[in-house]
């Protein structure tokens, strides 16, 4: 049998596209690979957002060439495809640049897989159909949603209209569309039949959702979301990545109204600074996102932010990034990503004058991930003692330990409870590692209305 491995690089819409390509492949006769050196067909699912995401592509694909030559001479073939952000943004560059790969598919086109496998339809396929892609795609496999664990991210959106200037993703993925409710529903009963506790709604802006309902309406994030909690088996929602800009008072609400939906709400602010915001077409001041965090914790005060962070955009200052670090002791973030700014070909901002030097951002970037560690950690600190709930993911490494998740995605290690992978145990945490928590069992959690 033949076999294929798939690579995902970038975001969760990678990781969840590869488990559809996954399937696809799977349907066209492969077998799953755990290496590239066991496969006959090799996915590079890539990702264009910084300079270095996209050269990592290539290096790998020197790898597989130099791979593909040698089975090529003892007489196997290899397939290389790329997928995903960079096969979209270069498209055919990738077969110049790279001529062992054997096919290019955008993030909107891997439905065509199977064609383009076959040789049916030309090898570089970066189209953006009209049709909604996922309908087009075999349902999840049971059997690997199963190995894949308790928690499951399901895609409801895709693309952005946002074109903030730095940023690549408008272009890689396309116009922001809205899948239809009723495809989502049932892609959730079948996570949730094939034993899924915790779905994630995933989707680069998020809650920009607006998917045509069974009603014929557009319907908001949040009303998705009060229909999803009341499925069968369900204990857990997340959604994510959110723009202030679409944080609208119905979402803000269901954080005081869903208990299925986690106290944990992702929601980029990039910079602190309004003149940097404003050269980002971010289209929010500091202010504005200060106040929509004041708004966020009214009604739901436990609830742990994160954020993203780019520094050294072009003609940041001294006094933009205090604004910035004033921004993150303003918040206090239970955890965050920051990197810094990288000219991404085609946007905007890649033409602003005023590159700032590297060795000022990197002692930006120090300076901004020493103080959001630090803020992680005392987040961390601040939930010793508490009671909370916590979804078990797996067994621990030692005999009587489990591993799952808090509300707040802290990793806990749980003492004292009989529980399954998929149960919800109550425990009151006892102390911290630097990466997670430790908890001893109080009992069983309560059904979720109760624990509202
Ligand atoms: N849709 C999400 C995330 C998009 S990409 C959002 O709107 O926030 C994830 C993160 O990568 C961004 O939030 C940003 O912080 C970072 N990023 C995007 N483009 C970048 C660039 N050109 N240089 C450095 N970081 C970038
Ligand atoms: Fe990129 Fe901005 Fe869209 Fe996020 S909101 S994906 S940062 S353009
Ligand atoms: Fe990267 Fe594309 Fe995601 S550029 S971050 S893989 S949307």
């Amino acid at each position: 049998m033949k076999k294929a491995f798939i690579k995902s690089y970038g975001c969760q819409m990678n990781v969840y596209d590869a488990g559809r390509m996954a399937d696809i492949v799977s349907a066209e006769g492969y077998g799953e690979a755990g290496t590239a050196d066991e496969a006959d067909l090799v996915i590079l699912n890539t990702c264009h957002i910084r300079e270095k995401a996209a050269e990592k592509v290539y290096s790998e694909l020197g790898r597989l060439r130099d791979m593909k030559r040698d089975r090529a001479a003892a007489g196997r073939d290899t397939r290389i495809v790329v997928a995903g952000c960079v096969a979209q943004a270069e498209g055919r560059e990738i077969l110049r640049r790279a001529p062992a790969v054997d096919a290019v598919v955008g993030p909107g086109s891997y439905h065509r897989l199977p064609g383009i496998l076959a040789g049916l339809s030309g090898p570089v396929d970066t189209e953006f159909p009209e049709a909604d892609k996922f309908d087009l795609l075999p349902p999840p496999s049971r059997r690997r949603v199963r190995a894949r664990g308790v928690s499951a991210f399901l895609t409801v959106q895709e693309g952005c209209d946002k074109f903030c200037s730095f940023c690549v993703v408008p272009y890689t993925r396309g116009a922001e569309t809205s899948r239809p409710v009723a495809a989502i529903l049932a892609e959730a009963g079948e996570l949730l039949a094939a034993g899924v506790r915790e779905i994630t709604l995933i989707g680069q802006n998020v809650n920009a959702f607006h998917g045509v309902g069974p009603d014929g309406r557009a319907w908001s994030l949040a009303r998705l979301m009060s229909r999803l909690a009341g499925m069968e088996g369900l204990s857990r929602l997340r959604y994510t990545t959110s723009h202030p800009g679409d944080m609208a008072d119905d979402l803000v609400a269901a954080h005081a109204e869903l208990p299925a939906l986690m106290p944990y709400l992702h929601l980029p602010v990039q910079a602190g600074s309004d003149r940097i915001l404003r050269a980002m077409n971010r289209r929010h001041t500091a202010d504005d996102y200060l106040r929509l965090v004041d708004r966020i914790r009214a009604v739901r005060p436990d609830i742990a932010l994160s954020s993203d962070f780019i520094v050294g955009f072009p003609g940041e200052t001294e006094a933009d990034f205090a604004a910035t670090m004033r921004l993150v002791e303003s918040v206090g973030f239970a955890g965050s990503f920051s990197f810094k700014y990288s000219g991404r070909p085609g946007t905007p901002a890649a033409d602003m004058p005023g590159a700032v030097p590297d060795p000022v951002s990197s002692d930006r970037l120090q300076a901004l991930q020493s103080r959001l560690e630090a803020d992680r950690q005392a987040f961390n600190r601040g939930t010793v003692g508490r009671v909370l709930d916590v979804l078990v993911e797996k067994p621990g490494r030692h005999p009587g330990q489990l591993n799952g998740k808090s509300p707040f995605l802290q990793q806990v290690q749980v003492t004292g409870a009989a529980a399954a992978p998929g149960d919800t145990v109550r425990v009151r945490v006892t102390g911290t590692a630097p990466n997670s928590l430790f908890a001893e069992a109080v009992g069983a959690a309560p059904a979720l209305d109760a624990a509202a």
